[in-house]
C-alpha cells in the first residue's frame, strides 16, 4: 500500500514500513532506542516486532500497565525517570508499541522529555490505526477527566502492520470499527458503502477500510491541526458518546462498555437528532440504527438516567461556554458543525434508541 504523507512524516504500511524503520534507525544519529508496551502488546506484538526488526542497537523496554488508568501524570513520572536513568538524550528514539493509551501516553513522554524527543508509533489496536496514532495529538488525563493535559506534537513515522490484529480480542476490535464507522458516515459514504459490505473474515476489504480511514483523519488534521475548525468533524457522534461512556464509568465495573460501543450509540442518536435539525432521512437513520444495533448491541440507556446523560454533556471538554455544539449531518458523507441542539430534541433521539 502507498505510503500516506502527514505534514512532516510519512504513514507506511506492512513490510515497506518496516525497511523504512529500520532505515532510520541505523542511518540517523539516534543516541538510544526505547519501546514503550503495555503488559499485552509486549505478550502478543513486541515478538513479531523483534523479528522485523534488523538493527545495531540495544533496545530498552519500558512496559506500563494495561488501561485507561495508566494515562496519568504518574505513570509519565516512572517514563521520565526510567528514560534519563537509562540516559535518553535529546537524540533518543521512542517507539510506541499498543493502542491509543500507549500512543497518546508515549507521544506525550516524548513530547516533554527533554523539551522534546523523536517518538514513532507503531499501533497494534484497530482504533490505534485508524485514529489515535494519527494526528499529533499526544496526552494523559487529569483525575476522572479525558484527555486534559497534552500536546499537539507529531511522530517521526509512522508503522502500519494490521498483522498486529489478529490477537486483539473481538469487543476492542470493534470499538475500532465504530471509528471507522464515523468517517463513512460523517465524511465519506463510498466508505460507508465498503462498511456494510465488510464481513468479519474480509481481510481485503478491512485493509482498504484502515487505509481510507487514515486518509481522512491525515486530510482533516493536515487542514485543521489544531481543531479551530474542520478537525470538529472528529467528533461526530462523540458527545454523547462521550457522556454515555462515562455514565457506565460510573457504573459497576460488569457493565463496562468500550468507547466504541459508547460512541456507536452516540452516533444513532447524531442520525436522530440530525433528521430532527437538518432533515436528513429518517429511512437512512433507521438503517444506521439497524446496522449499530446488529454490530455493537444495544446499550441499556434508561429513562432514569437520561438526566445524567444531559448533566454529563454539559461538562464534555468541547462545550463552549455550557453549550455542546453538535457535529450532524445532512446526508450520508455530508457533515454541518457547530449545530445547536436542545434537550427536548436529546431526549426524542434516546427515546428513539430504545425503540
Ligand atoms: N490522540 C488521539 O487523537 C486519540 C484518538 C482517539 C482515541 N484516543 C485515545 O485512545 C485510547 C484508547 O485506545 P485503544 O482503544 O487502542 O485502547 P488500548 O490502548 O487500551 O488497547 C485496548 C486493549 O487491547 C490491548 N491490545 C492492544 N493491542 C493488542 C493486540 N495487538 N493484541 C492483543 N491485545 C492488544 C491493550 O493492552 C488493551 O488492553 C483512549 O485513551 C483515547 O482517549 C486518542
Ligand atoms: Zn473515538
Amino acid at each position: 500500500m502507498k505510503s500516506i504523507l502527514a505534514k512532516d512524516y510519512q504513514i507506511h504500511f506492512s513490510d515497506y514500513a518496516y525497511a523504512e524503520l529500520n532505515k532510520m534507525i541505523e542511518n540517523t544519529a539516534i543516541s538510544k532506542l526505547f519501546i514503550i508496551a503495555d503488559k499485552n502488546t509486549l505478550a502478543f506484538c513486541y515478538p513479531r516486532l523483534k523479528e522485523k526488526l534488523s538493527i545495531n542497537k540495544t533496545v530498552e523496554i519500558l512496559e506500563i500497565g494495561i488501561g485507561e488508568n495508566q494515562k496519568t501524570i504518574e505513570t509519565c513520572e516512572q517514563l521520565w525517570i526510567k528514560l534519563c536513568d537509562l540516559q535518553a538524550d535529546r537524540s533518543a528514539l521512542i517507539l510506541n508499541l499498543g493502542g491509543g493509551i500507549v500512543s497518546d501516553l508515549g507521544g506525550f513522554v516524548a513530547a516533554t522529555l527533554k523539551r522534546g524527543i523523536r517518538f514513532i508509533n507503531i499501533p497494534t489496536t484497530l482504533l490505534g490505526m485508524v485514529d489515535a496514532a494519527i494526528g499529533g495529538k499526544t496526552g494523559i488525563n487529569l483525575g476522572a477527566l479525558k484527555n486534559q493535559v497534552g500536546a499537539f506534537y507529531n511522530p517521526s513515522m509512522i508503522v502500519i502492520d494490521t498483522a498486529y490484529l489478529k490477537t486483539l480480542p473481538p469487543r476492542e476490535f470493534r470499538s475500532g470499527m465504530s471509528e471507522i464507522l464515523k468517517y463513512g458516515l460523517s465524511y465519506d459514504e463510498n466508505l460507508y458503502q465498503l462498511i456494510k459490505a465488510y464481513t468479519e473474515t474480509d481481510f481485503v476489504t478491512l485493509e482498504k477500510l484502515i487505509y481510507r480511514s487514515i486518509e481522512i483523519k491525515n486530510e482533516v488534521v493536515l487542514k485543521d491541526p489544531q481543531e479551530q475548525n474542520l478537525r470538529k468533524v472528529l467528533n461526530f457522534g462523540h458527545s454523547l458518546g462521550h457522556a454515555i461512556e462515562s455514565l457506565f464509568l460510573s457504573k459497576l465495573e460488569e457493565n463496562h462498555i468500550t468507547h466504541g460501543e459508547a460512541v456507536a450509540a452516540g452516533m444513532v442518536l447524531a442520525a436522530h437528532l440530525s433528521s430532527q435539525y437538518l432533515g436528513f432521512s429518517l429511512e437512512k437513520t433507521a438503517e444506521i440504527k439497524c446496522h449499530i444495533q446488529k454490530y455493537f448491541g444495544q446499550i441499556e440507556l434508561l429513562k432514569p438516567d437520561y438526566h445524567l446523560i444531559l448533566n454529563l454533556l454539559k461538562h464534555d471538554k468541547k462545550a463552549e461556554s455550557g453549550c455542546v455544539k453538535f457535529v450532524l449531518i445532512t446526508q450520508i458523507g455530508r457533515f454541518k458543525l457547530n449545530c445547536e441542539v436542545g434537550e427536548t430534541a436529546i431526549i426524542k433521539a434516546l427515546d428513539y434508541y430504545n425503540t
